[in-house]
């Protein structure tokens, strides 16, 4: 079939199976021009393998350590007249490229908050790799299913205490408005964010990990976080989803504790702010964006995901000595961070509208990125010809 890209506001109903493969040949490519990480990963579990963070974090570990790589996701392959996700055309294509370079490469396409695809990730594990030595925890939900209560829990991205009003974009039209977002009116709001994007979750893989005797010694494992300008604070840092991060972050200690006999370390890395499926959901967070990429590639320090992961597993996670900050936690949201490059956010912030946003910001490399997510706006991909989106690898499950 012709696919093209079809939106609904932030959702991408489309995505076009060469495209994504494009995208991920891409990633292959940066993260092989960086050369062999030292002692790197070898036998890597990546939860929330097929976009984003997760995804640039199997690449560099794959193609940047030459590590076996077992994905964990939530995609849908295509049907006939109807293609599939991102992030299963994305898997598709990594799969191939790590099979066709001699590396090790499985899959498994299911809900990882239950507890039926951790005793499949652990099985197999142990049939294929016997331990691992890296788990990667990268899910971005917008709800969960509990696995011990049964019960259903669903995010909301909203302030807490006072509304919060600022500036936003519609990034498809270059609209820039005023927005008022209502904080939360319930305790369980926050509490629900919290069980879907704080740490429980991390915590149940490690412990069954463990349990299962699959982790090896010295074994480490990693999550994402974020912490942005103070301008976000209200919807991020300090809204609910800032509470799921205290949680996630929180959870470090225990971890480190339930890993100290194999000499195992946990640690949550804050990572830039980046274009992905789940950053298009918040609002303001867009306009920030936009800003932001034009102040770091002016300086020449924009990273995308895959630059993001490959530095930080090559300069922080493998490098000699792990770096933290005050509060135990690993940064690359350090160039983001700069105080001449907020400083510069901040200025061109109180100044946007939308006049000028196409002028001041760097909208359009924000929707370009937008559509490379889904495969679509890549100069090399023909996108009047047919593809099948019907792409299926016998590894993924
Ligand atoms: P994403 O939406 O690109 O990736 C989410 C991944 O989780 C996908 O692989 C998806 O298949 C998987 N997933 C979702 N629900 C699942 C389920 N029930 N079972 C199995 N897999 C499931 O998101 P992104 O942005 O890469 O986020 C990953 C982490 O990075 C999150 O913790 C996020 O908060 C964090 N982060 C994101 C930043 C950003 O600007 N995008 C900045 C800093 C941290
Ligand atoms: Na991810």
């Amino acid at each position: 079939m012709i696919i093209q890209p079809r939106t609904r506001g932030f959702i991408c109903l489309t995505s076009h199976p060469e495209g994504c493969a494009e995208n991920v040949r891409k990633q292959i490519e940066y993260v092989k021009s960086k050369g062999l990480i030292n002692n790197g990963p070898k036998k890597v579990l990546v939860i929330g393998a097929s976009t984003g963070f997760g995804l640039a974090s199997r690449i560099s570990a794959a193609f940047g350590s030459n590590a076996a790589t077992i994905g964990v996701f939530f995609e849908k392959p295509g049907t006939e007249g109807r293609p599939g996700t991102a992030g299963w055309y994305n898997s598709a294509a990594f799969e191939k490229e790590a099979h066709a370079a001699g590396l090790y490469a499985k899959s498994i396409n299911g809900d990882a908050f239950s507890d039926e695809i951790k005793k499949e990730a652990i099985e197999l594990i142990k049939k294929d790799l016997g331990q691992i030595d890296l788990v990667v925890y990268s899910l971005a939900s917008p709800r969960r299913t509990h696995p011990k209560s049964g019960e259903n829990f669903a995010s909301v991205l909203k302030p807490i205490g006072e509304p919060f009003s600022n500036k936003t974009v519609d990034f498809h039209t270059g609209v820039v408005s005023d927005i008022t977002i209502n904080p939360v009116t319930e305790q369980s709001d926050i509490d629900n964010t919290i069980a879907v994007m704080g740490g429980e979750d991390w915590k149940f893989w490690i412990e069954d990990l463990k349990a299962a005797g699959v982790l090896a010694q010295g074994c480490k494992t990693v999550a994402y976080s974020y912490i942005g300008p103070e301008l976000t604070y209200p919807i991020y840092r300090n809204g609910t989803i800032g509470m799921a991060k205290n949680d996630l972050e929180g959870t470090v200690p225990y971890l480190n504790e339930l890993l100290g006999d194999l000499n195992g370390v946990s640690y949550v890395s804050v990572n830039k702010a980046l274009v992905t499926q789940s950053s298009s959901a918040i609002p303001v967070v867009p306009l920030y964006i936009s800003l932001l990429y034009k102040v770091m590639k002016e300086k020449g320090i924009h990273e995308g995901c895959v630059e993001q992961m490959q530095r930080l597993f090559a300069d922080r996670l493998y490098a000699d000595n792990v770096v933290l900050d005050s509060e135990g936690r690993i940064r690359v949201d350090d160039l983001e961070m700069r105080e001449d490059v907020q400083a510069e956010v901040a200025e061109l912030w109180n100044k946007v509208t939308t006049e000028n946003i196409e002028s001041i910001s760097d909208l359009a490399g924000y929707r370009r990125d937008f559509f490379n997510l889904f495969g679509f706006e890549f100069d090399n991909i023909d996108y009047n010809a047919e593809s099948d989106e019907l792409t299926s690898v016998e590894s993924i499950k």
